[in-house]
């Protein structure tokens, strides 16, 4: 348990390097099941989510050692044990990216049922029919979905929703199969891309990742590979919404800017200056915020991922805004929260409509999940005293040395162990 102190003042002037991006890192680690050998990811982010994916491959087999800062040595053997057991997949429901790769290379899987979570009902419907499609059976006994299957075979799968994880399960599962398969409507997030990129390395076809038609020509084998993994654009937005709340200017290297277009393109409209510079983005405050409406959206809309942090700049912003959920239903949960930072939001159903006030007042608050919990530690830069957020072992899943890089930037916070 941990949580964090912070205390508002500062503007912020400096520089941070982005941290490699969890939703890649996450992704690749699981492509590793796809070929026996030694593989070298760097720029892993050190977090409590590649934690729980490394004791997920230790607990098949697979041997992970951290060499340096940021460097994973990855080594599968040839057997391991399809097996993803409550413990894990509970504690990182992103645990589910497995069952791609062991189908593809073990013919079946036996993984625990994600549950629902802090966002409300989140259902792999998805990842089962499209690997249904491809070939495999499922049945469901116990928690755990059990999945079997001989050599997948491609097909064209058309997914309901572009989901980012089933769009990486099918993307994993199909790379080994027979023939072609055409993923229709796949997410189109860059990090699906950097999985494609690292796939293509490994010996995998794959054509139009990062579209919304990805092709894939099945190959008989896959052999081991090196891979950088692309830096965190949520993290980026959590430094852009600490400039946008305490004033200053910050450099966030590693960013790209065409990869959060949307997003710096409200950022823009509620007053922020953002432009591209040789090593990532700039992020320059011009004063109070204006309010904007929002709408999250998959990519390239506005990643339901920013909107905590968005929320929060316009709860201090001049004016009113509505911002709407598209994804994630319950994914307001941290807004109780902000109010008792004294904030004046109102939910309804899947909307909020947000009334910016002067100042937030600092209090004691809990983080519901990883982006909450960094929205509220970047209220707390912007709030007239003290704030502590507890549950920062939230924070901890996703951002690395979070209170030491807010602090490099001149933040004043602190993280402590409860
Ligand atoms: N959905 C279904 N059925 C499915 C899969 C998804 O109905 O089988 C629905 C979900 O319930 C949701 C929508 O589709 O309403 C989008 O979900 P998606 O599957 O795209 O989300 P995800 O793949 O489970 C990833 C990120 C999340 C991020 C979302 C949306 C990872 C590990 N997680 O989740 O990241 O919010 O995409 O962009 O890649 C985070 O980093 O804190 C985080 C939660």
């Amino acid at each position: 348990m941990s949580k964090f102190i912070v205390k508002p003042g500062n503007c912020l002037k400096g520089s941070v390097e982005l941290q490699g991006a969890k939703n890649s890192a996450l992704k690749l680690m699981a492509a590793c099941v796809l070929a026996k050998g030694n593989f070298d990811l760097y720029d892993v982010p050190n977090i409590t989510d590649v934690e729980i994916m490394s004791d997920l491959l230790m607990s098949m087999g697979i041997s992970v050692t951290s060499k340096s800062s940021g460097h994973l040595l990855i080594s599968t053997p040839e057997n391991i044990t399809p097996y993803a057991p409550y413990e894990l997949v509970e504690k990182m429901r992103a645990s589910v990216v497995v069952l791609g790769p062991l189908l593809a290379t073990q013919g079946k899987a036996r993984v625990s049922l994600p549950g629902g979570d802090d966002f409300g009902h989140r259902p792999i419907d998805i990842h089962i029919r499209a690997l249904s499609e491809l070939g495999a059976e499922f049945q469901t006994s116990h928690g755990y979905i059990e999945a079997y299957c001989d050599r997948l075979v491609g097909k064209r799968i058309v997914l309901d929703f572009p989901s980012h994880t089933a769009t990486d399960n099918v993307l994993m599962a199909s790379v080994l199969a027979k023939g072609e398969t055409v993923i229709e409507n796949a997410a189109r997030e860059p990090e699906i891309q950097d999985l494609a990129d690292f796939l293509i390395k490994m010996g995998a076809k794959i054509e139009g990742a990062g579209t919304s038609r990805i092709v894939v020509e099945g190959v008989d084998s896959l052999r081991p590979a090196a891979h950088n993994v692309i830096k965190d654009r949520v993290e980026a937005a959590t430094f852009i919404a600490a400039v946008g709340l305490t004033g200053g200017e910050v450099d966030i290297c590693g960013a790209k800017q065409e990869y959060m277009d949307m997003l710096l393109e409200k950022v823009s409209q509620m007053g922020l200056e953002v432009h591209a510079t040789d090593k990532g983005i700039k992020v320059i405050s011009q004063g109070k915020l204006k309010s904007v409406d929002v709408a999250t959206l998959p990519y390239p809309g506005v990643a339901t991922d920013y909107k905590p942090l968005i929320v929060t700049m316009l709860s201090v912003a001049d004016g009113a805004a509505i911002v709407s959920e598209n994804l994630f239903a319950g994914r307001f949960r941290y807004v109780d929260e902000l109010r008792r930072m004294g904030a004046d939001i109102r939910t309804q159903g899947h909307h909020a409509l947000i009334r910016g006030v002067a100042k937030l007042s600092g209090a004691q608050v809990r983080a519901s999940d990883i982006r909450a919990g960094a929205a509220l530690v970047v209220a707390g830069l912007a709030a007239d005293s003290v704030t502590t957020v507890f549950g920062g072992e939230h924070i901890d899943r996703g951002y690395e040395h979070f209170a030491q890089k807010l602090s490099s930037v001149g933040a004043d916070v602190e993280r402590e162990n409860d």
